[in-house]
């Protein structure tokens, strides 16, 4: 249309001019201040368009967290307040859409009415010309019809170029979000990985270590003391370390640097010798079995979810043994079996049997290495027994590193570290560290308390 529209009133321009040259330019006359107002209004224009899609933005980011929230929102009788917010948000929305409107309504104003007076002007001192015998009536009606057939493409191109505003804000918008810098994939330390295989044999630098890791989270003022510092620590091939701290300490973020979800602001983590920022991800990742705490289950089937966890290597037998070791059974009885449609989210089961599932989906790849988040915390008592004793033979054949809370679960490691202040206070036994560190004790006989 633009193409069109501009190569039509390029031509009806020419032949106007030709016509009659003096009545051509009464016709051009309103050219310029119309390009002058657009030209005005664009920058507007395309500043209102940007901010009504970032509201548009908030306005659904509020109705998600609504929707996915309504159980926390009517428990606690949030409902008129998430409904205000609602309200308030569409509001704001809506003076923005007028303040768009308003801003189109002037350019089409403009770019109407000139053109019609220019057109009415011509008619007047053609009709002069013609009474004065300078100017055929011919030649006036050919040079009216030619204006008239110039109307409709200079009207639509003002319509066109708003709409190509637009597109333009929207497309501004699309490609922020895929500019955004990827995460690199380690190919820059291939130094770093062509010194594996001596790294590898040599004694003490399999399984998983971290070499003075200092971590703080990339949002953090500059001033604000690190989440992790000087962290040390050292899970042998095929030893399970259980990782105990007061909450708030650190731990949640020690195990996400693992799999590279967040990066290590200094120091390096090390699997079988081989720095973890010198692999690609997906490698890593594949070495690497996770399960959080906050289990998230996705729309998919029951046996999607764990086989999630071995993309393309795991069959049904594999799928079995996984959840026989997390106790997740249970999946065997429901309506279709491993097939049933877990709800969005997996809400349709207990916080316990969601748990299970994440469990399940991690040790489904045997994975050399497990990081467990305080994957017991939502089992009852019988069930944790149970779990614990599957995890048992999970933890005898890789090297693990879990986060735990009750003495039952820390008994499941070889050793555990205990984290304090985002420093690792200590590395011993169960039975060292309870003898030997007050903190620990207070930590574990708390957890005995509630825990048991
Ligand atoms: N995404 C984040 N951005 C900034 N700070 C965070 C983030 N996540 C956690 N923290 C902070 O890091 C510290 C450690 O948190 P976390 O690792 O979750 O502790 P734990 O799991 O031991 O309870 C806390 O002080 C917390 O406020
Ligand atoms: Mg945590």
């Amino acid at each position: 249309f633009l193409l069109v529209n501009a190569v039509t009133i390029l031509s009806g321009i020419a032949i106007m001019l030709a016509q009659q040259w003096t009545l051509g330019l009464v016709l051009l006359a309103p050219a310029v201040p119309v390009m002058v107002v657009c030209w005005l209004f664009e920058r507007r224009y395309s500043e209102v368009a940007r901010r009504a899609q970032d509201q548009v933005g908030d306005l659904t980011t509020v109705v998600e967290e609504s929707v996915l929230g309504i159980r926390i929102i009517k428990g606690f009788g949030r409902h008129r307040s998430q409904a205000r917010a609602f309200r308030e948000l569409s509001r704001t929305l809506r003076g923005t859409e007028l303040a768009k409107a308003r801003l189109l309504a002037s350019i089409w104003g403009v770019i109407v009415t000139l053109p019609e007076f220019a057109i009415g002007t011509a008619l007047v001192l053609g009709t002069i010309q013609v009474a004065d015998g300078r100017l055929s009536a011919g030649t006036l009606v050919a040079f009216l019809s030619t204006a008239l057939a110039l109307r409709w493409p200079v009207d639509s191109i003002g319509f066109l170029l708003a709409m190509s505003q637009e597109a333009a804000t929207a497309t501004e918008r699309y490609f922020e979000v895929m500019h955004a810098t990827p995460e690199s994939d380690g190919t820059t330390t291939v130094a770093a990985a062509a010194t594996v295989p001596a790294a590898r044999e040599s004694d003490g630098e399999g399984g998983l270590r971290f070499h003075g890791v200092e971590f703080r989270y990339p949002d953090a003022p500059a001033d604000a003391p690190p989440v992790l510092a000087r962290i040390d620590l050292h899970v042998r091939p095929g030893e399970s370390m259980a990782l105990v701290g007061a909450t708030g300490t650190g731990k949640t973020t020690l195990t996400a640097l693992v799999p590279r979800l967040h990066e290590v602001t200094s120091g390096r983590i090390t699997l079988d010798g081989r720095d973890i920022t010198g692999m690609p991800r997906e490698e890593l990742r594949e070495l690497v079995a996770v399960a959080f705490e906050e289990p998230t289950l996705f729309s998919a089937t029951v046996g999607e979810n764990v086989l999630m966890g071995a993309p393309g290597t795991a069959g049904r037998a594999e799928l079995d043994r996984a959840l026989s070791v997390a106790q997740a059974d249970f999946a065997h009885t429901l309506p279709q079996g491993t097939g049933t449609q877990v709800g969005e989210q997996g809400l349709s089961l207990s916080g316990g049997q969601r748990q299970r599932l994440a469990l399940a989906r991690a040790v489904v790849g045997r994975p050399r290495f497990l990081v467990l988040d305080d994957p017991l915390s939502a089992l009852d008592v019988h069930t944790e027994a149970a779990v614990e004793a599957a995890l048992r033979r999970v933890l005898a054949e890789t090297t693990a590193l879990i986060v735990a809370h009750r003495p039952s679960t820390v008994l499941l490691a070889d050793r555990v570290a205990l984290i304090s202040d985002g420093r690792i206070a200590a590395v011993g036994t169960h039975h060292e560290l309870l003898r030997t560190h007050a903190e620990y004790a207070h930590l574990m006989s708390g957890a005995e308390e509630d825990g048991r």
